[in-house]
């Protein structure tokens, strides 16, 4: 499938920082970085560098489903970019990219990795759940291992900026852990049920398929879905 011919990068996107929205209070974009909510110490863990997720290597799957699906490079944004590899491995590939992550130690390490990969990444350290209202949307949106923490924290959050920063046509990757998995992973899991029921109301699925994530060494990790979705024009929320 080519989807080349509905993407073309439409200049430089005007990301302002993330602005409050009706659900909190308004807030100065530092206060409200602060308050991400979260089920967990995401900073912490960043500082102390416990990060099973994070295998220091690009994602296989995010570049095999680039090439197979032959996404051309465009304005792309990563929700719950962490430490910044496939960020940065997007903007190689030629890709316009925003990565936003709650985590100011995450964006920190990638800054380094961006400077030293010679790439021009927009980091923003925001709340996925409430972010991106009144912001030029994206063409492609990748998310790995973040919606499946977010579903458990404010889904209605994170589903309303999956609106903000999507348009009809906008694809969206997202690697997301699966219910089937019999690991001893902690990796949050979801079941296709829920998948339909989350993304089903925005987007129509292109591809929907058990892969494994890649730990540390490339070594197979956890089972999770890939899902390749694209946004309709019509949704029904
Ligand atoms: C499992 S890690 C995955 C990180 C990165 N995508 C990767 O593959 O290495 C989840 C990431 O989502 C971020 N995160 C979790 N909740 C968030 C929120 N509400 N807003 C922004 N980032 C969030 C965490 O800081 C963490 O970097």
């Amino acid at each position: 499938m080519h989807w080349q011919s509905q993407w073309h990068p439409s200049g430089i996107p005007q990301l302002r920082r993330c602005t409050s929205n009706t659900r909190r209070p308004r807030v100065g974009f530092e206060e409200e970085s602060r308050l991400a909510n979260t089920d967990r110490d995401w900073n912490g863990r960043y500082l102390a560098g416990d990060l099973p997720w994070d295998s220091g290597l690009a994602s296989r799957e995010l570049q095999r489903v680039i090439e197979a699906q032959r996404i051309a490079p465009c304005r792309a944004l990563e929700l719950g970019c962490g430490s910044g590899t496939n960020a940065v491995e997007l903007a190689r590939r030629g890709f316009d990219v925003t990565g936003v992550d709650c985590a100011p130690q995450a964006l920190k390490i990638a800054r380094e990795k961006a400077a030293a990969a010679g790439v021009n990444v927009r980091w923003i350290e925001a709340d996925v759940q409430n972010f991106g209202a009144g912001q030029p949307p994206f063409d492609f949106v990748f998310d790995r291992g973040c919606y499946h923490c977010c579903r458990r924290v404010d889904f209605a959050g994170y589903q309303a900026t999956l609106r903000n920063v999507t348009r009809p046509g906008t694809l969206m990757l997202c690697l997301a852990g699966n219910v089937d998995d019999q690991s001893d992973s902690h990796i949050p899991k979801v079941s296709a049920d829920d998948l339909q029921r989350e993304f089903g109301p925005l987007f129509d699925f292109i591809l929907r398929r058990p892969f494994h994530f890649q730990d540390a060494g490339g070594v197979e990790g956890p089972l999770g879905w890939s899902v390749l979705m694209v946004r309709r024009s019509s949704n029904t929320i």
